[in-house]
């Protein structure tokens, strides 16, 4: 049993990633990291979570230009924000709902302005349209975290020609994956954003299980 598990009051690892991706109110979202917070960084590795180490490793073969307006969302403690940084990119901005998450984040010193809201949920984004050239998220997307109709408030954060990136665990409930496919769809149909590549099916992202990156184009 981790750290993590025994920590929250999790009986096991697989208890406590159930409770992490239970679909729920962002204000329990909130209250999830915010007892997490302080204790993240040390306590990812012991449930496997290898999602910024594999978002950058693809997120590099794109080639993308270091002077990039960049959007790191769900950001959390700053953890793909760091492997960017390290990368070369300096211009990155944080979003995350959680508050104690984003203090973290802060004392890395690779982010340059930091949003604080839950994407997705209803509030108004203080973000402008077109603001950014990419907008990227690892480990935030699905059940209890970034539902996939934020897809329409992130695509407009991005400037026409821009990238949307993720790396998420593909949905494995059918009625999950059904709503995935059909936010996806709707938008390839109606000509919102195109694939740029393949989605690429990552090994070890969290707890033994792949993760698929995805990389799609404003249009
Ligand atoms: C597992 S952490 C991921 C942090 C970081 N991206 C990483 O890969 O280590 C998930 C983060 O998503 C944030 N989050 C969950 N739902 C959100 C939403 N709808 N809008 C903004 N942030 C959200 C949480 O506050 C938390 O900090």
């Amino acid at each position: 049993m981790s750290n993590t598990s025994k920590a929250l009051g999790y009986e096991s690892v697989d208890a406590f990633l159930e409770e992490c991706l239970r679909e729920k109110p962002p204000e329990e979202v909130k209250k999830f990291y915010a007892n997490w917070a302080a204790n993240y960084d040390k306590e990812v590795k012991e449930i496997e979570y290898n999602g910024p180490e594999l978002f950058a490793k693809s997120f590099i073969k794109l080639n993308v230009p270091q002077n990039v307006k960049i959007i790191d969302i769900a950001a959390g403690t700053g953890t793909l924000g760091e492997k960017l940084n390290a990368m070369g990119y300096k211009y990155i901005d944080a979003l995350d709902g959680t508050p104690e998450m984003l203090d973290i984040a802060r004392k890395k010193n690779v982010y340059r302005n930091f949003y604080q809201f839950f994407l997705g949920c209803g509030y108004e984004s203080p973000i402008k349209d077109g603001t950014y050239d990419v907008a990227m998220w690892s480990g935030a997307f699905g059940q209890g975290h970034i539902p996939y109709t934020a897809f329409h408030e992130i695509i407009a954060m991005v400037k026409q020609g821009g990238l949307v990136c993720w790396l998420f665990e593909y949905p494995t409930e059918q009625n999950d994956e059904e709503n995935f496919k059909s936010v996806m769809d709707d938008l390839t149909d109606n000509g919102k954003w195109k694939a740029i590549q393949d989605p690429v099916c990552l090994d070890e992202y969290l707890n033994h299980n792949s993760g698929m990156f995805y990389a799609m184009k404003k249009l």
